[in-house]
């Protein structure tokens, strides 16, 4: 090994996984909350072109852009320097007003910065070059998300809140509890799709390299590390995408979305692994999803049956995609 790593390194390389699962997914899942609140404000703001609120919303979604890639430089790290990445994050807190998301933003992005000064102590004392490098980066960028979060706080005082209750209106009785809590459940299976593909492309970065080594190897196309990476990618965009509009319809509709990651992503050893455990996670999707199907048209929820179907659409490529490789 280039680095001569130890456990705890490893131990404090994953709690800045953790924080940048937290930190991607909770500034996303506020992005989408965002929508919900922008209707809150008073009618003057909300005729608007743009408003704090689309702005900040944008905001928001650059940043969780920036954090998914920092998790992604860090697994890759791991992988390369022979650790494990893990796959849970720290608490992820999602809030009920744009002044609690600056706060809990600002709170994280502290916390991150703590936590990465260590990384770069460590990083230092191995002689970790290459991760101390990245970690310089990444401080840089943490540094610049906690100014813009400070920069937010003290605005408005009177902010309208994302109600527990919703509004008791007929029309929207047809939503019961039981019915939401399957919408979050899509919403967590996104998320570990999400960051079972993610964990697993940076994965295949370093048996990518390592295959490489071996022309032989290549030469006999059994590099399927490389081939099920690149599949990975294009698959991860889609499923953030869907993240995105699960969790709009949940606030459209005037509920809040749950951040939770169920079921628990798997990673498996290698390629062979990867696209069983992969094909599984499409598996259950499909399954889930078609029970909203089924759900959404029994109650008339149009809207949601249409996303859903196209959704469906989706994963059941996805699927496919992973079973073209299972042997
Ligand atoms: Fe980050
Ligand atoms: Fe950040
Ligand atoms: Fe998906
Ligand atoms: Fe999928």
């Amino acid at each position: 090994m280039i680095v001569k790593t130890t456990p705890e390194y490893f131990e404090l390389l994953n709690k800045a996984v953790a924080r940048e699962i937290q930190v991607s997914a909770q500034y996303m899942l506020q992005h989408s909350a965002m929508e919900k609140l922008k209707r809150k404000v008073i009618k003057e703001n909300y005729l608007l072109d743009t408003t704090t609120y689309d702005e900040l919303g944008e905001l928001l979604e650059k940043m969780a852009i920036e954090e998914m890639k920092h998790l992604a430089d860090i697994m890759e790290r791991i992988y390369f320097l022979g650790g494990e990445a893990i796959t849970k994050p720290t608490k992820i807190t999602i809030g009920k007003s744009m002044k609690e998301f600056m706060k809990l933003g600002e709170k994280a992005e502290i916390e991150a910065l703590e936590l990465y000064r260590e990384v770069l102590k460590m990083a230092r004392n191995l002689g970790d070059d290459a991760t101390f490098k990245l970690f310089r980066q990444i401080y840089k960028d943490e540094e610049e998300h906690l100014l813009k979060f400070q920069e937010y706080l003290d605005i408005e005082d009177e902010i309208p809140e994302i109600e527990n209750e919703p509004p008791e209106n007929e029309w929207r009785k047809i939503f019961t509890a039981d019915y939401i809590k399957m919408l979050n459940k899509a919403l967590a299976a996104e998320m570990s799709a999400i960051i079972q593909y993610t964990n697993q492309h940076e994965k295949a970065s370093k048996e990518t390299l390592r295959k490489k080594k071996a022309p032989l190897e290549l030469l006999k196309g059994s590099n399927k590390a490389e081939v099920i990476s690149g599949m990975l990618k294009p698959i991860f965009m889609e499923e953030m995408q869907h993240l995105e509009d699960i969790a709009e319809r949940i606030y459209e509709i005037d509920f809040e979305a749950v951040a939770d990651i169920d079921p628990l992503p798997k990673i498996g050893e290698g390629p062979d692994d990867w696209i069983i455990l992969d094909r599984e996670a499409e598996d259950y999707a499909i399954i889930l999803y078609r029970s909203i199907v089924k759900k959404a048209t029994e109650i008339g929820d149009i809207k949601t049956k249409r996303m859903f179907e196209k959704i469906l659409e989706e994963e059941e490529n996805h699927y496919w995609q992973f079973d073209d490789y299972v042997l």
